[in-house]
C-alpha cells in the first residue's frame, strides 16, 4: 500500500514540476461573508488568480454550504475565474445552475455518480470547463478513462465537509503518481489540491506535483488578511523551489 511521502524516484523531476504553472486559489469558504468583497479585493491584491467556491448539499458532505446564488455574488465582485467545487449527491442537478451563475470551472466528485462521462460532457456542454475531484482514500484507477477530457483533477487532501481540517499526508502519494501519469501521457492536466493546505504542507504537495492550491483557513484566516496569507504561502514555495 504505497500511503504517505512518496519516495524521491516517484517525485516529479523539476523539469515536469516546471511544465505547469502555479495556480493560487482562495476557498470562498473561510471568508469573512459580512465584507465578501473587501475580502476578494484583498485577495485579488494578494495574487489570487481564482476563487472556489465550495457547494456542499449535507447529503454527499456532512455540512451545508453555499449554492450557485453564492457563485452569482462573486461573479459580481470579481473578474477572475471562479470554480464551483460540487460536493453533492446529485451533480447533475448542479451542473447548469453553477455554470448560469458564471462558473468558469465546475468540478464533480468521481464518488458522486456513476456516469462520470455524462457529467464531464454537461459541464462542457455549458462552456465550463470540466475538472473531476477524488476524495483522500479513492483510487486513481477512478479517472483512468475520463483523464484525457480534463484540464485539472482535483485530489482532496482532506475529508470533504470543513475547512481547517489537517493536511492528509497519504495523499501525497497519489497526487507523486498522478503526475507521473499526466508527465508519461503527455496531458495538459492541472493538478489542484484542496484541504490542509497551508505553509507547513505546500512544499511537500509542490514537490508531490501539486499546481494548483487551494486554501481557505491559510488566506483568509491569516492575523494580516488573505494578501498576508496568500505572501506567507509563496513564501514557503519559494523555500521548496
Ligand atoms: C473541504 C473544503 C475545504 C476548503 C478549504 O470540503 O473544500 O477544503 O475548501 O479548507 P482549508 O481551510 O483547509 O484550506
Amino acid at each position: 500500500m504505497s500511503r504517505g511521502t512518496p519516495t524521491p524516484s516517484a517525485r516529479p523531476t523539476a523539469t515536469e514540476r516546471a511544465a505547469r504553472p502555479v495556480i493560487w486559489t482562495p476557498s470562498i469558504l473561510a471568508a469573512d461573508f459580512g465584507h465578501l468583497a473587501d475580502q476578494v479585493a484583498a485577495a485579488e491584491a494578494g495574487g489570487a488568480d481564482r476563487f472556489q467556491v465550495d457547494i456542499m448539499d449535507g447529503c454527499f458532505v456532512p455540512n451545508i454550504s453555499m449554492g450557485p446564488m453564492f457563485v452569482a455574488a462573486l461573479r459580481r465582485l470579481t473578474t477572475r475565474p471562479i470554480e464551483a467545487h460540487l460536493m453533492t449527491a446529485r451533480p447533475q442537478d448542479w451542473i447548469a445552475p453553477a455554470a448560469a451563475a458564471g462558473a468558469n470551472w465546475i468540478i464533480v466528485h468521481a464518488e458522486a455518480t456513476p456516469h462520470l462521462n455524462r457529467m464531464i460532457e454537461s459541464i462542457a456542454e455549458t462552456g465550463a470547463r470540466p475538472a473531476v475531484a477524488l476524495n483522500p482514500d479513492t483510487p486513481l484507477v477512478a479517472l483512468e478513462e475520463c483523464l484525457p477530457a480534463l484540464g485539472m483533477v482535483l485530489l482532496m487532501t482532506v475529508n470533504p465537509g470543513f475547512g481547517g481540517q489537517r493536511f492528509i499526508p497519504s495523499v501525497l502519494g497519489k497526487i507523486a503518481r498522478l503526475r507521473r501519469i499526466v508527465s508519461s501521457r503527455r496531458l495538459a492536466c492541472d493538478i489542484e489540491i484542496d484541504g490542509g493546505v497551508e505553509a507547513e504542507t505546500i512544499g511537500a504537495a509542490w514537490e508531490s506535483g501539486a499546481n494548483n492550491f487551494v486554501a481557505g483557513s491559510a488566506v483568509f484566516g491569516h492575523a494580516q488578511g488573505p494578501a498576508a496569507g496568500l505572501a506567507a504561502l509563496r513564501h514557503a514555495l519559494r523555500r521548496r523551489v
